[in-house]
């Protein structure tokens, strides 16, 4: 072992000194008593033991701000928070076209289609895509048990399309039976997001995409509990004779 073998991690040092100003700042302008300190100490113990740290980062507005800080490449598509209901292990290959849900799904059929390229219009073949939306009860398949349902993959064809089938998204509360719950009622925010459909690009040679497709019509799009609604990922979801909403939306990926 040499003098320069060292286990000390220099950006954390750096992130840490940045953390420790910003929060003694907090604790002079907010005037922190001994008791809300400990209270609060006590608050963040029961949202780690309750797995809400993301949670929590989200109605913050946090995860949508670092999104923000890390996504500027303008001629990408836009992307938005991946929020606590992403599980890999879950997504399984749906085929393209492909259904992720079963026919008999309650709801509205809905349609979603498009094409990725890259910031030069190029189509990208192999592009995987996965999706996961809430049911029209507004609950993940993770919070109703084992079952995998209304998430899937799939793979973008030789000419960068893909084409998923399902029921349309719906709006829904965040989670709000644990300590984040108790945050959100305490401070009167509001709990609900717009409805969204979720997509997670990946590509080799370009940046992961992680965004959502929102239909125009909800009515929390100005107030969405975890901010993460961008104008550009507003769509009309326009329903045709048959009944099926169809909504087209392309994807840019930018390179890594
Ligand atoms: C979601 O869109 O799945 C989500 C995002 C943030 C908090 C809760 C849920
Ligand atoms: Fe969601």
């Amino acid at each position: 072992m040499t003098v320069t073998d060292t286990t000390v991690n220099q950006r954390l040092i750096e992130v840490t000194d940045i953390l420790r100003r910003k929060l003694f700042e907090f604790a002079e302008e907010a005037e922190i008593t001994e008791q809300e300190y400990i209270e609060g100490l006590l608050w963040l113990n029961r949202v780690g033991a309750a797995d809400e740290a993301i949670l929590l980062a989200d109605v913050l507005h946090l995860s949508a701000k670092v999104v923000d800080l890390n996504n500027q490449e303008s001629e990408a598509t836009q992307s938005t928070v991946l929020g606590p209901f992403y599980f890999p292990e879950r997504h399984h290959d749906v085929g393209n076209p492909g259904r992720i849900c079963p026919e008999s799904q309650p709801g509205d059929p809905f349609v979603l289609s498009g094409t990725v390229t890259a910031i030069d219009g190029a189509p990208l073949a192999g592009v995987q895509l996965d999706f996961w939306q809430s049911d029209s009860d507004g609950f993940y398949d993770n919070q109703l048990g084992d079952e995998t349902n209304l998430r899937g993959r799939m793979f973008t064809d030789v000419d960068g399309r893909y084409e998923v089938h399902s029921v349309k998204p719906m709006d829904y509360p965040v989670p709000t039976d644990g300590p984040t719950g108790e945050f959100i009622r305490a401070t009167g925010h509001n709990p609900m997001r717009p409805a969204h459909f979720h997509v997670f690009a990946m590509a080799d040679g370009y940046k992961p995409k992680i965004t959502h497709i929102f239909p125009d019509t909800s009515q929390y799009l100005d107030n969405d509990a975890v901010n993460g609604v961008k104008d550009s990922l507003v769509y009309r979801f326009e329903t045709g004779d048959d009944g099926v909403s169809r909504t087209t939306f392309d994807l840019v990926l930018a390179p890594v």
